[in-house]
């Protein structure tokens, strides 16, 4: 039996992780490790909660002494790190939780993973990361596993930190490690602080839609099961030491997909046409706005055998029937100290 840490399970991607891995592999023990921050929720995971073959540990992952013991008692095998701090704009009022989190967590995790895995033979540190660490696009180009670093948030910049971090403990001690780089997420159990969510839940309230800037910033989307399925593709086959981006060929203007989410939710609210985008507002932009993400995913199409399964539409519309079929999950967030952050983000705006 494969011993498993994932780290930030009761997150977005890392609950449709978590999720994939328990059911197709039942000869793996999943640890789910997280610290229920605001955006980590164990109602992403009823479903499979009583599973055998896993279990939930809440705990920091900047907490040395606990991670140490964790792993000394659970002797895992392998880790695939997603827990973060992971919206850009909490990071731009608040870089330090950041940089404690996202940078010093992993060298936690990383130094117990060494610390414990003497015999470095079928080990593994999977370290899940973001296509923000390459910085911003022009009009024309794509982000290549060979793209230099060029972070312009605190957000992205702590991510790069960490997976520099990890590439060190590969090049110097030898740690078996493996880092992929992932473009915009999204799907059901996203956090409505998140575009998609936020835009679907306040067209619901027919609240305003806060579009920053001009809309025009481009973001390349996947669908949140297709990441799930590349880092499982990418863990299992996946060359130690190697990087590998994913994406979705699936590039949007902001206010583009705002109006085609505003034409769907018309026609399942019953609503008459052009009446949510009466609700778009635009905003003041986001300090250091990147302009344009696109991932090119060749490498891992060509080398591991891994492509998107669903085409966007398809996937927007199973991601807004799931929020509208779950208005208890959403209202129990959105009422909570996220209303508190709703209220600065936007109200002055
Ligand atoms: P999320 O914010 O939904 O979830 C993060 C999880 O980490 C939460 O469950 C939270 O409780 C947990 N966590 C936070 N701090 C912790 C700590 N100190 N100790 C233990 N657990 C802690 O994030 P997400 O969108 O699911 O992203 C998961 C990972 O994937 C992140 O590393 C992020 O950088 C990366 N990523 C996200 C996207 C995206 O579009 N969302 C794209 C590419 C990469
Ligand atoms: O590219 C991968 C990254 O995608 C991940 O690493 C991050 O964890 C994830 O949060 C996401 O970052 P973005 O900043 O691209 O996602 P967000 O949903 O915050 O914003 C998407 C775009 O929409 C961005 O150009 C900003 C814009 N936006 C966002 C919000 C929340 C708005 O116009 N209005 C909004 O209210």
């Amino acid at each position: 039996m494969k011993k498993i840490l994932i780290t930030g399970g009761a997150g977005f991607i890392g609950s449709h992780l978590v999720r994939l891995f328990v059911h197709k592999y039942p000869d793996y023990f999943i640890t789910n490790l997280d610290a229920l921050t605001y955006a980590g929720n164990l109602e992403n995971l009823t479903d499979i909660e009583n599973s055998p073959n896993y279990t939930f540990v809440k705990g920091d992952i900047t907490d040395e002494s606990f991670v140490e013991a964790l792993f000394e008692e659970k002797k895992f095998d392998a880790v695939i790190h997603l827990a973060a701090e992971s919206h850009v704009d909490r990071s731009i009022l608040d870089p330090m939780s950041f940089v404690k989190t996202n940078v010093l967590g992993t060298g936690v995790l990383l130094n117990a993973a060494k610390k414990n895995w003497t015999d470095l033979t079928n080990k593994l540190f999977y370290h899940v990361s973001t296509d923000e660490v390459y910085g911003s696009l022009g009009e024309v180009g794509f982000f290549t596993e060979t793209t230099p670093y060029d972070p312009r948030s605190p957000y992205s910049a702590s991510k790069a930190a960490s997976d520099h971090l990890v590439r060190a403990y590969h090049h110097t001690y030898n740690l078996p490690v493996v880092v992929s780089n992932c473009s915009n997420n999204y799907g059901s159990h996203q956090f409505p602080e998140k575009l998609l969510p936020l835009m679907i839940n306040n067209i619901v309230h027919s609240k305003p839609l806060p579009v920053y800037g001009k809309g025009e910033n481009v973001r390349d989307w996947l669908w949140v099961e297709d990441h799930a399925r590349a880092i499982d593709v990418i863990f299992h086959k996946g060359i130690t030491g190697e990087t590998y981006n994913i994406g979705g060929f699936n590039e949007w203007k902001n206010i583009d997909i705002v109006h085609l989410l505003c034409r769907i939710m018309d026609k399942k609210l019953n609503r008459a046409e052009g009446e949510s985008e009466k609700l778009i507002t635009y905003v003041k932009d986001r300090a250091g706005h990147d302009k344009r993400y696109a991932i090119d995913a060749t490498k891992l199409e060509n080398e591991l055998g891994w492509s998107p399964s669903l085409q966007f539409e398809e996937g927007l519309d199973k991601t807004i029937d799931w929020y509208l079929a779950n208005e208890t999950w959403i209202s129990r967030i959105t009422s909570g100290s996220y209303k508190q952050y709703y209220d600065q983000q936007y109200t002055k705006r």
